[in-house]
């Protein structure tokens, strides 16, 4: 028999949700109108994502209020609205009731979401963002390590979704370190198994490139990658079109190869 959680049929498509935060930083960095982040989104879309993901920061470092109004008027696809389990946050996603509301941490000093969220110890104040937005129509997604007491928690709290912090295991590819990158990699199929065997839905992301990224959709618990600086970097050289049809068809490629053995390197 197949321990619980295992897949014994086709995995669910994988979806791509692109986020377009550094367009927002890039724009901001001369503080005008260009490039436009609703603009890439469109882009985007046309490329291949099945939505968009945005971060509304607390210091509005690079998507302001008026982005997300425009986005959530505009997308002809679902809008995950990243964002801080704070009262102001909370009051701008009641406003505009995006598909999906995924919780982070956010520390003004730090230079991106560092780690996932402490939903252990955070679980009282997170109740109430959690019940709010749920009751809003909204999905709910918590940004966790992969790790199996934050999966409980965040099954406890009623979420929809957990989206497992990938930057230990990126962070380890880019050192060259095989073994850690292993190791990082079990840690995610464990926690993408547990997380489903729970009832919720699993997403991905953070530092995810065109190397990172196969092992990953490989998981057939994870049903969405959300992956944004990487694509915007390599817009520069190759246009965001390119870079979004680039990383859907190594999505996909990896996704129908799944159950067979991974290609030699891949990762590093
Ligand atoms: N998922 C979450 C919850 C994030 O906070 C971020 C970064 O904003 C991402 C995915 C995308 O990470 P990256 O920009 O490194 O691809």
């Amino acid at each position: 028999m197949k321990p619980t959680g295992s897949f014994d049929r086709v995995p669910a498509p994988l979806r791509l949700g692109v986020n377009i935060d550094h367009v927002a930083t890039i724009r901001n960095a001369r503080g005008g109108r260009h490039p436009d982040p609703l603009r890439a989104a469109h882009l985007a879309i046309e490329a291949g994502a099945d939505g968009i993901t945005a971060h509304l920061r607390e210091d509005r470092r690079h998507i302001s209020d008026v982005d997300i109004a425009r986005l959530k008027r505009e997308l002809t696809r679902p809008l995950n609205l990243e964002m801080a389990a704070t009262d102001e946050m909370l009051a701008i996603a009641l406003r505009h009731v995006p598909h999906a509301c995924c919780l982070v941490p956010e520390k003004r000093e730090e230079v991106t979401t560092e780690g996932g969220l402490d939903v252990v110890r955070g679980e009282n104040h997170l109740r109430r963002f959690v019940d709010d937005l749920k009751a809003a129509g909204i999905r709910v997604s918590l940004f966790i390590e992969p790790d199996e007491k934050a999966i409980e928690v965040s099954a406890r709290l009623g979420a929809d979704v957990v989206e497992l912090h990938t930057g230990a295991y990126c962070d380890r590819a880019l050192d060259d370190d095989a073994a850690g990158f292993a190791e990082q990699l079990e840690r995610l199929r464990e926690a993408a198994r547990v997380a489903a065997a729970a009832g919720l839905e699993v997403h991905a992301g953070h530092g995810l490139t065109f190397n990172t990224v196969g092992p990953i959709a490989r998981l057939p618990e994870v049903v969405e990658l959300n992956i944004g600086h990487f694509l915007v970097g390599e817009a520069i050289f190759s246009g965001l079109s390119s870079a979004v049809q680039r990383m859907r068809a190594l999505m996909d490629g990896a996704r129908s190869g799944l159950g067979a053995p991974a290609p030699a390197g891949e990762g590093k």
